[in-house]
């Protein structure tokens, strides 16, 4: 009997994976490891696993139990996995969150933080001219995507640092708990001054992204040199960015920045460093 369905099985010796999050539905992430599953014709499967916050840390356990190589968590678990894990990677412990776990051998459970790192991976991989480190960067907003992207700044070597926020406190909580002398709260809105110098503005607010208020920005002080990237990626090209498409800035959308994250659990759990390509992010971007 044959059929004209590609079917992949699992074997007995399957590796497994998932996605914890309460919703799960919205998640790109099965869609994302289940293609480079396909891609590099590995026996595993990665799962979406909608748990209960208040189930959160039974099921953890039960994954590593039931043999799980490892999982991602997701809103609003990602805090909450701090304390469950026998061991923090030192950006996680940094960042104050973990969005991937690994189960090892031993039973211990592992916890890292990898948004920082795909963020860098995805100005890397799509502006690789651009010394987006060589002068001020410019970061909107200081919430949980922002930690992680002040994290990985100081780390690649910003030099300077301006954080704005709607709730000013929040922004000087989070540079004092950070407590770098590069970085520095200023006004929001962003004034045209705070963005002189500046070698890369980062939105990392939730504003632009589909159902919500547009982010607005006087970009006129930012030199036309400078990188303009977004975390959000519903639209793709947000307002921000197309503004500064339109008077000259080179610009990174924020999809890579999901897809790269997800790299380090999939090396961990299945074997290989999977490449990011225009392939994946359009297969990522279509319709389930
Ligand atoms: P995440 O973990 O994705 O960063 P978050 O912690 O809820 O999510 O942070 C959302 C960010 O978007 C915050 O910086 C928030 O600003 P506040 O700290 O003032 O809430 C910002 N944000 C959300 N809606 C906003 C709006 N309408 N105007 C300005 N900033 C907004």
């Amino acid at each position: 009997m044959t059929s004209r369905i590609p079917y992949r099985t699992l074997s007995g010796n399957s590796r497994l994976a998932g996605v914890m999050g309460w919703p799960v539905s919205h998640s790109k992430s099965p869609r994302l490891h289940g293609y480079w599953l396909a891609k590099y014709g590995i026996d595993g499967s990665y799962m979406p696993l909608p748990v209960e916050p208040k189930n959160f840390q039974a099921a953890l356990i039960s994954l590593r139990n039931l043999g799980f190589s490892g999982v991602n968590v997701t809103i609003p678990q990602k805090e909450m996995a701090m304390p469950e894990c026998d061991e923090l990677s030192d950006r996680a412990r940094r960042i104050g969150a973990v969005n991937t776990v690994t189960f090892a051998k031993d039973g211990r459970i592992l916890g890292d933080n990898t948004d920082g790192f795909g963020f860098i991976e995805n100005l890397r991989q799509e502006a690789p001219n651009i010394a987006f480190c060589s002068g001020p960067a410019v970061v909107l907003g200081a919430g949980g995507a922002s930690r992680a992207v002040l994290v990985a700044l100081l780390d690649e070597g910003s030099p300077e640092i301006r954080i704005a926020n709607r709730t000013r406190k929040r922004a000087d909580d989070l540079a004092a708990e950070i407590n770098d002398p590069r970085i520095s709260v200023m006004d929001w809105p962003v004034a045209p001054n705070a963005l002189e110098n500046a070698a890369l503005v980062v939105n990392t607010t939730s504003l632009g992204m589909v159902g919500q208020p547009a982010l607005e920005i006087d970009l006129t002080g930012l030199p036309p040199s400078a990188l303009v990237t977004d975390i959000v990626y519903a639209p793709l090209l947000t307002d921000l960015l197309v503004q500064a498409k339109n008077r000259g800035n080179p610009i990174v959308d924020g999809l890579g920045m999901l897809l790269h994250q997800a790299r380090p659990g999939f090396h961990r759990w299945f074997g290989i460093d999977p490449d990011v390509t225009p392939e994946l992010r359009e297969f990522v971007l279509s319709p389930d």
